[in-house]
């Protein structure tokens, strides 16, 4: 039976203050960096003038495109204006229909120190934090832990995992995961926050980036281990050489002392979510990367200051002290260097000798995930979405086709193509009166939270589509542009995955909880609910299931929660039969177009999640929990294979005043033992598919 379990901590989302604090930089408790008067009055395109609205933003299009700043992105026969909605489209995607539920018994919500997986599933760890990857990496030793002996070792905190294939090398895959953050206190014994070593650093900027780790499947008991010492296992630390790449670099918005090129950057920060490419590499967003940066508030130039604190850099010394170790992390000394983070990087995993790329291309923001689909004539198109409370959705259409096979000529052009094209950000329009969205989240009279949007280009290579700012201003303050250009405040865009069964988009929109508070945006119907606990998933069409389309419609999938809770919606499904679900954040499909959402900061008092929905057919909506992960921890990577589901258990035992030597959770080695953040893997006993 189902058992709501009591509402814990005043954290937003459930969250731990530790998390706070050294995931986000207690983003939540710092004023919300857009301060635009964007969006603000009347909560804009959802009242009113609904029309109006779009056909204005479509003019924005139309000048641009009439400027031949757009050649890019105009579906076959489109005009500048979007077309009227396409609600009724719904159903006649020319993608194959997906009506697969799932067939697996839910895991009920619970607060077990355990990866918990219905009957009939097993599990193993495939690899932990500081687990030997690299040749003469040393065997994990937490009390005696070094820099150097953490650079060969898996990183701390996995979050995004993507598994790419391995031709030639039986019953072996590629395994990408980046390590989003450290939690000192947890990994350190006796760590004094006030005083860091040298040594405690290092370790830190070593156990941040990404990993290449090759694994192995055993076929006889189901397990997936990693393989030590494969060539092509790679670490990507903070002090890696990264290239920044495409139209922004080289800018002088982008030069310090220590690159005057402004083209190569030590290392990689706050990596969240990703992608994964047709063309065979790993994307990751680089998050929060403010908290790493000190010295804001006395920076003396009043302008840097403001496009600072638009990222969230307002403040005197930093959590961790980078500073007093690296001068790069003083923005008194070096106010460039924050701009050198904040973007997608990608990476060949394939060729252990390649450069990792920043793409300056697809805009500098908190991105969260950065998920890839081709046109129909064969080029990329990334949706993105910036994870804070009233920050937006972005996506990127490449202007180069992607080349097919694995020759050399092949990979190298393809790693161009995410260096030129047109970034757009979204712009929401509701299609139900003003005052029938009115923060509670009680349905509209016409049943759903729904409407249509536009894209709006902000720059297309060097040809800024911007008043006032030039293409290099677009890029690196990319929020400001679409602060500038009205673009629709969300809470808090999450990871975002394409149906590869019918083309639609979903958006984890993970929770608001400034949402209608004094001074803050009110209710709109892509965000209907006020002090929004729970977050929502919604779904978008692109007009004539183009891609690379000027618009497109959308309506809320799921409005998380209980389900007892009337604000709550499942896609129409009947709300008895269906597992609550609160802060949707990573979003994967299977092969059989179910949607998998991952959680993070359960605000219903259970363990995060992963759950398992259809998103058409009789079954769309009926969310079912498949696993609930450790204390402390949160769900994260998922990826979902038809026979094993992988997932990133991300800072468990990460609660309020947990240390090393006072763990708050003895995952995933037993008592006694060092909590460690993990991948698991998840299949059935019986061999057969995931789910069905
Ligand atoms: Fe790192 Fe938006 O979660
Ligand atoms: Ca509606
Ligand atoms: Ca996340
Ligand atoms: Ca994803």
């Amino acid at each position: 039976m189902r058992k709501l379990l009591p509402l814990i901590g005043s954290h937003p989302g459930g969250r731990s203050a530790l998390t706070c604090r050294y995931r986000c930089g207690d983003a939540c408790f710092h004023e919300v960096p857009n301060t635009s008067g964007n969006e603000y009055v009347g909560d804009v395109i959802a009242r009113a003038l609904s029309r109006r609205s779009v056909l204005r933003a479509g003019a924005v299009v139309g000048a641009a495109a009439a400027a031949g700043a757009t050649g890019i992105g105009q579906a076959p026969g489109a005009s500048a204006a979007p077309a009227a909605p396409v609600k009724k489209g719904w159903e006649k995607s020319r993608y194959r229909q997906a009506a697969r539920g799932l067939r697996f018994t839910p895991v009920a919500p619970n607060t077990t120190d355990a990866v918990t997986v219905p009957e009939g599933y097993a599990q193993n760890i495939v690899i932990r934090w500081g687990d030997p990857i690299l040749r003469g990496a040393p065997a994990f030793d937490p009390a005696r832990q070094t820099a150097k002996a953490q650079a060969g070792q898996f990183g701390y905190n996995n979050d995004f995992l993507t598994l790419l294939p391995l031709p030639g090398e039986r019953d072996r895959q590629v395994l990408f995961a980046n390590h989003e953050y450290t939690d000192e206190n947890l990994m350190f014994p006796g760590y004094d926050p006030d005083n860091p070593t040298r040594e405690q650093v290092e370790i830190a900027w070593a156990a941040h980036g990404l990993s290449v780790v090759v694994v192995e499947e055993d076929r006889r008991t189901g397990k997936l281990t990693a393989v030590p010492r494969h060539h092509l296992n790679r670490r990507f630390t903070a002090t890696t050489e990264f290239r920044l790449t495409g139209p922004a670099a080289g800018s002088d918005l982008l030069k310090t002392s220590a690159d005057p090129t402004g083209t190569k950057v030590l290392g990689t920060l706050n990596n969240c979510a990703g992608g994964t490419t047709p063309w065979g590499t790993a994307l990751s967003g680089e998050e929060n990367f403010n908290q790493y940066f000190a010295g804001a508030a006395s920076v003396a130039d009043a302008d840097t200051r403001a496009k600072l604190a638009r990222y969230g850099m307002t403040g005197g010394a930093s959590e961790r002290k980078w500073e007093r170790f690296d001068d790069r992390f003083d923005l008194t000394k070096e106010p460039n260097e924050a701009n050198r983070f904040g973007w997608v990087v990608e990476v060949d995993p394939y060729d252990p000798d390649s450069v990792p790329r920043k793409r300056t291309a697809l805009g500098r923001f908190k991105h969260e995930a950065a998920q890839p689909r081709l046109t129909a004539d064969g080029r990329p198109v990334v949706y993105m979405g910036d994870d804070e409370r009233f920050d937006y959705f972005y996506k990127f259409v490449s202007s180069k086709r992607m080349m097919k096979g694995s020759s050399r000529a092949a990979r190298e052009h393809n790693l161009t193509l995410l260096d030129e094209g047109t970034l757009y950000v979204a712009k929401l329009t509701g299609d139900s009166p003003a005052d029938q969205v009115d923060g509670s989240g009680k349905l509209p009279n016409d049943g759903e939270f729904d409407g249509t949007g536009v894209w709006i280009p902000l720059a297309t290579g060097d040809v800024s589509h911007v008043p006032g700012m030039t293409a290099d201003e677009v890029y690196v303050h990319t929020r400001i542009a679409a602060d500038k250009v009205g673009a629709t405040k969300m809470d808090r865009p999450e990871d975002v995955e394409p149906s590869p069964r019918t083309g639609r988009v979903y958006v984890a929109l993970t929770n608001n909880s400034q949402r209608g508070t004094a001074g803050k945006p009110g209710a709109d119907e892509a965000n209907p609910r006020s002090n929004n606990k729970h977050g929502q998933v919604l779904e978008l069409a692109e007009h004539w299931d183009d891609p690379a389309s000027d618009g497109f419609a959308w309506r809320l999938f799921l409005v998380c929660g209980d389900p007892q809770d009337p604000s709550t919606y499942f896609g129409g499904f009947p709300k008895d039969q269906v597992s609550p679900i609160s802060c949707p954040d990573n979003l994967a499909f299977d092969s059989y177009g179910n949607l998998w959402i991952s959680t993070d900061g359960n605000a219903l008092g259970s363990h995060d999640g992963l759950f398992g929905v259809a998103t058409t057919g009789e079954r769309r909506g009926e969310v079912r929990q498949f696993l609930t992960v450790p204390a402390g921890a949160e769900t994260c990577g998922p990826v979902i294979g038809d026979r094993r589901v992988l997932v990133a258990v991300q800072h468990p035992g990460e609660k309020d005043g947990a240390t090393y030597d006072n763990p708050a959770s003895t995952w995933p080695d037993g008592p006694g033992k060092v909590v460690r953040p993990s991948v698991v893997a998840v299949w059935r006993k019986d061999g057969r598919n995931i789910g069905v």
